[in-house]
């Protein structure tokens, strides 16, 4: 967010440092990675979406001005697709996998971390309308569901994952995680 912005808001926005430095706490760990070997999007991989995802949600919220809580939104984006599957493998239709996935990130993700019920709700509600019963309750939460159908549909329309500045800055991470 510009100044210019903030001193006309008032608000004082997102916290980029903070954001980043949980970004790359779970980009560190290999749980998260493994999200890497499974596709997504034409020819995407599920690790590099949820990290755009991530990033693009950060970006809106740093936009609008949102003050946040940018350990649950990391947290919730970058494990919104933690399904870990191969969906031409699963056999499962394309409406299968849209309403039963988010469920089935949920319960990998609770294996890892204690998720707070607002992490789990952006989890759950990242394909509502879709999901209907299961609607965002929180900023992060709106935040995740938007981003993901943005990314989504740049990844099939225009087969990339990011656009600009914060796209280098994702794959940027992701090198600075695999050298390490
Ligand atoms: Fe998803
Ligand atoms: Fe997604």
């Amino acid at each position: 967010m510009t100044d210019l912005k903030k001193k006309k808001t008032g608000k004082r926005g997102p916290d980029r440092a903070k954001f980043t430095d949980e970004i790359e706490k779970l980009l560190a760990d290999p749980n998260i990675q493994k999200m890497a070997r499974f596709g997504q999007h034409r020819g995407n991989n599920t690790l590099d979406h949820v990290v755009s995802v991530a990033w693009v949600s950060f970006d809106m919220a740093e936009e609008l001005g949102w003050e946040i809580d940018e350990k649950s939104l990391a947290r919730g984006a970058i494990l919104h697709d933690y399904y870990l599957y191969d969906i031409k493998q699963m056999g499962i239709s394309d409406y299968e996998h849209g309403v039963g996935h988010p469920g089935r990130a949920l319960k990998n993700a609770r294996t890892l971390f204690n998720l707070s019920r607002k992490e789990e709700n952006i989890i759950l509600s990242h394909m509502w309308p879709l999901t209907l019963f299961h609607p965002p309750r929180s900023k992060e939460a709106i935040l995740v569901t938007l981003a993901d159908k943005y990314c989504a549909g740049n990844e099939m329309v225009l087969h990339r994952n990011r656009l600009g500045k914060r796209g280098r800055e994702a794959k940027k991470l992701k090198q600075h995680d695999e050298t390490a």
